[in-house]
């Protein structure tokens, strides 16, 4: 990285009166000499240049400062111009193997090396110009991409409100689904951005009931048969409305929708997969789902008491419930529990 404080140039001489040397520089160019490699390696360490001048002479290693240098990241930019003397032709393959951006020969003629001084002076400083445009259009594409991410996560949320409004019973059911998810996903050891995904994508499980008529989502008794094939379509519905989406978001939720009624023994619907055939997040929300399902009143039922919806959840693993979830969702149970303090399920339909 490039600071104010940066020399414009480093020239590295042995010579007693470098003046020759930093006269070839526009006045007001900061310049900074210093006499040996192990000098300019110090400046360099701190500092960076758009142009080190090397001169090599005895007891200067021109080829190793320069393959030094060029280790240095902060200064990949720079532009490297070596002064020769001895065989031109030998130590300029050398150098430029090393990384020297120039090299010439001696006898030096100064307006000659004026002029290349400054191309590689503006050499070096396009070069940082396009790097830091690279930089900002990388940090702008980071920041659009984020705020379309966000803009997901927004039609998520709405859709399930969309949702809610249609079905009482959802109330603060989903918010309360997402945040077990959330706990089991944690439980078993999930990434945060995989358990925030899931969670995200779980508040949609039951979007497909939004085809399903009034007269038997609302209805407030128990259904009928014929009813209940109808109420078990949301599953298949959900994963209609949202598999063929581009958004990965909305591919897990139809993901979700489709599985979370199967069952870890198979005896689940639509599909009657079994065990890990199940997708991880169905199986991750039919716990979440289940469990508050069992502490929420209906019209038929009260709410349970959290501990006996545990025990439930415990007699149901390696039944209907993928054992590991269970446990995951059992060894987060404090989370669990504040969680449905802060939301309680008493809600009646
Ligand atoms: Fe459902
Ligand atoms: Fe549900």
């Amino acid at each position: 990285m490039t600071h104010a404080a940066d020399p414009a140039v480093v020239v590295v001489t042995a010579r007693p009166d470098p003046g020759g040397l930093t006269r070839l520089f526009a006045a007001g160019l900061p310049v900074l000499v210093v006499p040996t490699a192990g000098a300019a390696l110090d400046v360099l360490a701190r500092h960076a240049a758009d142009l080190v001048l090397i001169e090599s002479g005895p007891g200067l290693d021109a080829t190793a400062l320069i393959r030094s240098l060029r280790l240095r990241p902060h200064l990949a930019r720079s532009s490297i111009l070596l002064l020769a003397d001895g065989d031109p032709a030998e130590m300029r393959r050398r150098a430029l193997e090393a990384g020297a951006t120039d090299v010439v020969a001696a006898p030096f003629d100064e307006s000659d090396l004026a002029l290349r001084g400054r191309n590689l002076i503006a050499l070096a400083r396009a070069q940082g110009a396009v790097e830091s445009q690279a930089r900002t259009l990388a940090r702008e594409v980071e920041r659009a991409a984020a705020e379309s991410q966000e803009r997901e996560r927004e039609i998520i949320r709405r859709l399930m409100l969309a949702a809610e409004f249609r079905d009482d019973q959802a109330g603060d059911h989903l918010t309360r689904v997402a945040g077990c998810v959330l706990a089991i996903a944690d439980g078993l050891g999930l990434s945060e951005e995989e358990g925030n995904d899931i969670a995200l994508a779980s508040t949609m499980h039951d979007i497909g009931k939004i085809g399903v008529a009034d007269s038997i989502l609302r209805k407030p008794g128990p259904l009928t048969e014929p009813e209940r094939c109808e109420m078990m379509q949301h599953a298949l519905r959900g994963y209609r409305m949202l598999h063929d989406s581009p958004s990965r978001l909305l591919r897990l939720a139809a993901e979700i929708a489709l599985t979370h009624h199967e069952r870890w023994d198979g005896a689940g619907y639509p599909q009657g997969l079994k065990g890990t055939e199940i997708p991880l997040p169905g199986r991750i929300t039919a716990v979440a789902d289940v469990f508050d399902a069992l502490i929420s009143a209906r019209v038929y039922k009260p709410g349970w008491p959290l501990e006996r919806a545990r025990r439930f959840l415990e007699e149901q693993s390696g039944s209907h419930f993928d054992p590991d979830c269970v446990a995951a969702f059992l060894s987060r149970w404090e989370d669990v529990v504040a969680l449905v303090e802060e939301r309680p399920a008493d809600r009646a339909a």
